[in-house]
């Protein structure tokens, strides 16, 4: 068989960290081991009942069964724009503000080749979600890190950052709440940025992954609520978290006209959009009843103080998310996020993710998720009580 050489472009992107974990707990699975699993970030809970009539009574509708519109349905950019203003007092134009993709994760690798050139900088947080780097590898940018750190309530310290990095940084990546450090953003980060992309035309892209969850009553904060937002930048939202849709692989990209239009000329060449019946139940999620958004956010928030306590009690130092649905824990002195999350693996059967995968910022920490129930959760501190770490 001939071995056929991948592109430079391939050979470019970053190792897939996380594979290698998955990979062991496999391993440790298959020996049938009882794995308590806090290291992934795939929503245990399924997608709301109405959301799937939608697409159950949508599939027999002929004319969904033909190309959807190259950009997507006018009905769910509309219905992106009613969310939009509804949840964040946001005015969108639906036609020139909203491109419609497949996922977040797509939009996010696709933004820097849509304005990327090579050695051209893109600032990124770190610790931060690796899909981010695939793009900028792809277009043979560059990564500037800005190291979010817990002095700083893990928000990008922008004094830090010289003139001159300023002046070639073309991409700024952002993402609040924050995977994995689970800090929510303020108003007055979010005006300095705007500024600083002002002064040195940088576009933001805002990640809203984890939009719908916040805790102790703090929404949290859409980028384009604030002033001059959408002169500097886009958010890129899914409906993988708020509504439990992560198979369904549906995202928006909302904000600056000239970045949606590039990312949507990008689509052009790539995809013929969605299919439209996802598109219908996409916009069933974003207009129906929220309740079920309601219910998750508390769900997370209970399951979080279990974690949080349980762990407390055990006498592990560790602090309580501001949103999204991970905990960013802080390793005892004597270990490595690595050597940390092994230890866990072997000795409790608890998967956590070593922080380190994330940036070298996130040496230290391990992430753990709160996508289990209660009582799983509670057995993991149990487990890990009994290792008599702290
Ligand atoms: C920070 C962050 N951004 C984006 C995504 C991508 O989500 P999706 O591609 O399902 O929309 C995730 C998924 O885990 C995430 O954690």
């Amino acid at each position: 068989m001939k071995q056929f050489e991948q592109s430079d472009a391939l050979k470019r992107l970053p190792e897939q960290f996380f594979a290698k974990l998955a990979a062991k707990v496999n391993r440790y699975k298959e020996e049938g081991h009882d794995i308590i699993n806090l290291g992934q970030g795939n929503p245990d809970q399924p997608t709301p009942q109405h959301i799937i009539q939608t697409l159950q009574s949508s599939a027999e509708k002929p004319e969904y069964h033909k190309y959807p519109p190259f950009r997507g349905q006018p009905f769910l950019k509309q219905a992106v724009a009613e969310f939009y203003k509804r949840e964040f007092d946001v005015t969108i134009d639906p036609e020139q503000e909203v491109a419609v993709l497949f996922g977040g994760k797509a939009g996010l690798v696709e933004v820097s080749q849509c304005l990327l050139n090579k050695g051209d900088k893109a600032l990124m947080p770190d610790p931060g979600y690796p899909d981010y780097w695939s793009g900028v590898a792809m277009a043979e940018a560059e990564m500037h890190p800005m190291p979010l750190l817990e002095e700083n309530d893990f928000l990008p310290d922008y004094e830090a950052i010289s003139e001159e990095d300023f002046r070639k940084a073309k991409l700024m990546f952002l993402n609040y709440p924050n995977n994995p450090t689970a800090a929510q953003a303020t108003e007055s980060f979010f005006e300095d940025t705007i500024k600083r992309a002002n002064e040195h035309d940088i576009c933001v892209v805002h990640d809203f992954a984890y939009g719908a969850i916040g805790f102790d009553g703090k929404k949290p904060i859409s980028f384009l609520e604030v002033d001059g937002a959408k002169d500097v930048g886009i958010e890129i939202y899914t409906m993988s978290k708020t509504y439990n849709m992560a198979g369904w692989r549906v995202g928006f990209a909302i904000g600056n006209p000239s970045v949606i239009q590039s990312i949507n000329l990008l689509q052009d060449h790539l995809y013929v959009s969605l299919f439209s019946g996802i598109q219908e139940a996409a916009a069933e999620a974003l207009l129906g009843s929220q309740k079920c958004v309601e219910d998750l956010n508390h769900m997370y928030e209970s399951r979080r103080s279990v974690l949080i306590e349980g762990l407390k009690d055990i006498g592990w130092n560790v602090k309580a998310p501001a949103g999204s649905f991970f905990t960013w824990l802080k390793v005892p002195e004597s270990f490595t996020s690595e050597t940390f999350a092994d230890y866990l693996l072997e000795e409790a059967k608890v998967v956590v993710a070593p922080g380190n995968g994330f940036g070298t910022y996130g040496e230290g920490y391990v992430r753990a998720g709160l996508l289990t129930s209660e009582d799983r959760l509670r057995e993991a501190v149990s487990r890990i009580e009994k290792l008599d770490l702290f």
